[in-house]
């Protein structure tokens, strides 16, 4: 199991699509996330599911469409404040449990994308 990427210590494509899919259901009913989310979240999701998928080592599935992350400057026109940040992650925290995601695998994925939202934020607290 060492010699995995987390991509596939994870499970690959199908466990990847059901934690984003699950995330965004959250994200979607969340009172601090929704309001800056476009309604429609199907591109959203595919993006994400593109993007994580190469953060863990996988194919870089989003550079090859989209270009160079640059998540920071991507997140420029919304405004993430420190609550937002602590929204999204525990929108993650509940999609991970709800699919069973768990052990070590986790434990380093939820740290590197605690590490990213708090880079992420761009505003002071509302
Ligand atoms: C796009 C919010 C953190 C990855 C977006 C969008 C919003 C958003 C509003 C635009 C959605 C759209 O127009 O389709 C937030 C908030 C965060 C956060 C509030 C809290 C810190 C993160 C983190 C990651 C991430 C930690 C990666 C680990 C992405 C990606 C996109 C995106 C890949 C699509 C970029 C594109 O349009 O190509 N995010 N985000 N976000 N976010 Fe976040």
């Amino acid at each position: 199991n060492k010699d995995l990427i987390p991509f596939e210590a994870l499970g690959g494509h199908d466990v990847l699509n059901r934690l984003v899919d699950t995330f965004y259901s959250y994200v979607k009913e969340h009172p601090d996330l929704y309001p800056i989310f476009p309604d429609d979240l199907t591109e959203t999701a595919r993006k994400q599911k593109q993007f994580l998928t190469q953060f863990l080592g996988g194919p870089a599935l989003y550079t090859e469409e989209h270009g160079h992350p640059r998540l920071r400057a991507r997140h420029l026109p919304f405004p993430i404040t420190p609550t937002r940040a602590k929204a999204w992650l525990s929108c993650m925290e509940q999609a991970m449990d709800d699919i069973g995601l768990e052990g070590e695998v986790r434990e380093n994925f939820f740290q590197r994308l605690t590490f990213t939202a708090q880079h992420m934020v761009n505003t002071p607290e509302d």
